[in-house]
């Protein structure tokens, strides 16, 4: 079942999806060598919690941290630690913030100081891919149309779209349908309404799509150890283009 928004509940969804925005922006300039992911995901913490909001993902089926913070060939759910970045590292930050019953859920790779040409390439055309997608984004298109906007637009560059983990509706849970594939086939899938709220979510490798999971439960890495990207805002379906809520 897709939950439309109401007008009311679009004007807290601004509100979460706002301090899931500022919770990046306050990190991003602080991101430099020397500082580990455990310090970032203290920030983002503190952030959240002095604008009287919840981190969604303390807690979230036992995830132990405010943030996930993914190096590297790290894809997405990496646990903050005392890994120390350093100069030419990739680190993806991924933020959920609830306000007042209501969710917004956001990630962006930053540069840790000067990093390669083909490091910024990837992060460049993740970015790219979440645009490329929510082009589609309207009310009446379909998800398919979404979804292979950005696998073509990533495979175009000779990147892997990952499979196993994709974007999702969104609104008083962080998961809800529909289900947002970052691959798929243009005119098929749901309808898209207005005042339907997803998060958009392309998770991006330099090499193939394949992903290896760790131990711990959490941490996704891609399969042949090359980069990953995350870019992630959470959107509102309308008539024209899309609102982006978590900018
Ligand atoms: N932002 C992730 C998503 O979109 C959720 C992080 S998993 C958590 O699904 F456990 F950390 F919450
Ligand atoms: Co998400």
């Amino acid at each position: 079942m897709i939950y439309v928004k109401k007008p009311n509940e679009l004007d807290k969804m601004r509100v979460a999806g706002k301090l899931t925005g500022d919770a990046l922006k306050h990190i991003e300039e602080k991101i430099k060598p020397g500082v580990t992911t455990a310090q970032i995901n203290k920030w983002i913490h503190e952030f959240i919690t002095s604008q009287n909001a919840t981190p969604s993902f303390l807690g979230y089926h036992g995830y132990p941290a405010s943030a996930c913070v993914s190096v590297n060939d790290v894809v997405v759910h990496g646990i903050p630690g005392d890994r120390v970045l350093q100069e030419g590292d990739i680190v993806s930050v991924d933020v959920g913030v609830i306000k007042n019953g209501w969710q917004g859920d956001a990630a962006r790779t930053f540069a840790v100081g000067k990093i390669s040409p083909e490091a910024q390439k990837l992060i460049d055309v993740t970015r790219e891919c979440f645009f490329e997608g929510i082009k589609h984004a309207r009310n009446g298109r379909r998800l398919g149309d979404l979804s292979s906007a950005i696998q073509r637009h990533a495979e175009s560059h000779g990147y892997g779209v990952v499979r196993e983990m994709i974007g999702h509706g969104i609104g008083r849970q962080m998961h809800e349908d529909p289900a947002v594939p970052n691959f798929g086939k243009e005119g098929t899938g749901v309808m898209l309404k207005t005042g339907y709220t997803i998060a958009v979510e392309p998770m991006i490798n330099a090499g193939t799509f394949k992903i290896k999971f760790e131990p711990d439960g959490w941490t996704t890495r891609t399969a042949d150890g090359s980069l990953s990207a995350h870019y992630e805002n959470t959107i509102a379906i309308r008539d024209g283009e899309p609102e982006i809520l978590t900018l």
